[in-house]
């Protein structure tokens, strides 16, 4: 067994801040963040949670999939930005679309948490344990950034992606995953629900904090590495590839990676000047827009690669 994407679906809130917005927060330009990151806006949440981006997305994909919330035996939500830390998001979401054979819980693996959940959901179905999967990407990063640091503010933003896995008959296809604990401290954010975090507030250690170059380092590295890994695990070239859909994190490091593995950078779809970064949901969000736009056909073959925080990376191959 194989659990194949039935249906893809996203929300963006509607509320956004381009560069010059920014630049009216911090001391930027909108020249400075094109340049550097390829952003040119990003949309942050205004009424909306992560929970009810996340019921959005799900609504979404299970529209797109023609599959009933009843259907669903497991909802696996990745996020870093649970507006409620019980109950779960995934629970919150089940409850809002009456799926009530599901179970629920999330995960925690920030820019790697969409191909994580992707990667459990088919370990899972090739199990037996479950067989329709609903896993969801959603985040208010908005709330956790750093306002004051123009190092790290210009690149978050808000949204959420999700898509229904399903158990079929077909070939199997590899994932691999890894983790660096040991760099953690390059990309961080301390919990608000903690003794002393009154001055762990206001020293900023509760909101987001990163290493820039160290990360970028990471990425231009890991994912290639990764991406060579997963092709090594199949009769697969990477000529057989259609689309390399990368965690949205910076247009140069896709264009990095893209480069060092020599590969025609058309194959690297970006939609990261609209949303910026917007973590586990910027994967789902990409695969949404392609799926509308008709760039995804049938059969078509897809690697999809996560990374970030933990420090944490890995990468699938998928069959669309
Ligand atoms: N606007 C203007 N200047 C800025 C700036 C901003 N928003 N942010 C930083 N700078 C300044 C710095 O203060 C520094 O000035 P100095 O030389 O006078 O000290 C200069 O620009 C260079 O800073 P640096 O941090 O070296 O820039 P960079 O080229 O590494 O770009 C990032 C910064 C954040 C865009 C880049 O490091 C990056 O994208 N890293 C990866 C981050 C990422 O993807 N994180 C999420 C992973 S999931």
């Amino acid at each position: 067994m194989r659990g194949k994407i039935c249906g893809i679906g996203a929300y963006a809130p509607e509320n956004f801040y381009d560069n010059h917005d920014i630049a009216k927060i911090v001391e930027t330009s909108d020249e400075w963040i094109r340049e550097r990151t390829g952003i040119v806006r990003r949309h942050i949440a205004d009424e909306d949670t992560t929970m009810s981006m996340a019921v959005k997305a799900a609504r979404a994909a299970l529209e797109n999939g023609k599959v009933e919330a009843k259907e669903l035996d497991l909802i696996l939500t990745a996020t870093i930005t649970p507006n409620t830390i019980i109950p779960c998001v995934s629970c919150e979401v089940q409850k809002a679309l009456g799926a009530e054979n599901a179970t629920c819980f999330d995960m925690s693996a920030a820019c790697a948490g969409f191909v994580f959940a992707y990667n459990a959901a088919q370990a899972y179905i090739a199990s037996g344990m479950y067989r329709t999967i609903l896993i969801i990407g959603s985040e208010t990063l908005s709330n956790i950034v750093n306002w004051e640091d123009r190092g790290s503010c210009i690149l978050f933003g808000d949204g959420a992606g999700a898509a229904v896995i399903r158990g079929e008959e077909g070939e199997v296809f590899p994932c691999v995953t890894h983790s660096d604990g040991t760099m953690g401290e390059v990309l961080a954010c301390e919990s608000r629900h903690q003794k002393g975090w009154e001055e762990k507030e206001a020293a900023k250690q509760t909101y987001l904090s990163m290493n820039g170059k160290e990360v970028f380092k990471f990425a231009v590295k890991k994912v290639p590495e990764v991406i060579e890994e997963l092709l090594g695990r199949t009769d697969y070239v990477k000529e057989d590839i259609d689309w390399f859909v990368l965690h949205q994190a910076n247009q140069r490091i896709i264009e990095s990676v893209a480069k060092r593995m020599k590969i025609d950078i058309c194959k690297f779809p970006m939609n990261i000047s609209e949303f910026g970064n917007t973590s586990s949901a910027s994967i789902p969000i990409l695969l949404d827009e392609m799926n509308r736009s008709g760039k995804l056909k049938r059969g078509q073959k897809i690697v999809i690669a996560g990374f970030g925080a933990g420090l944490s990376w890995g990468a699938s191959l998928l069959e669309w």
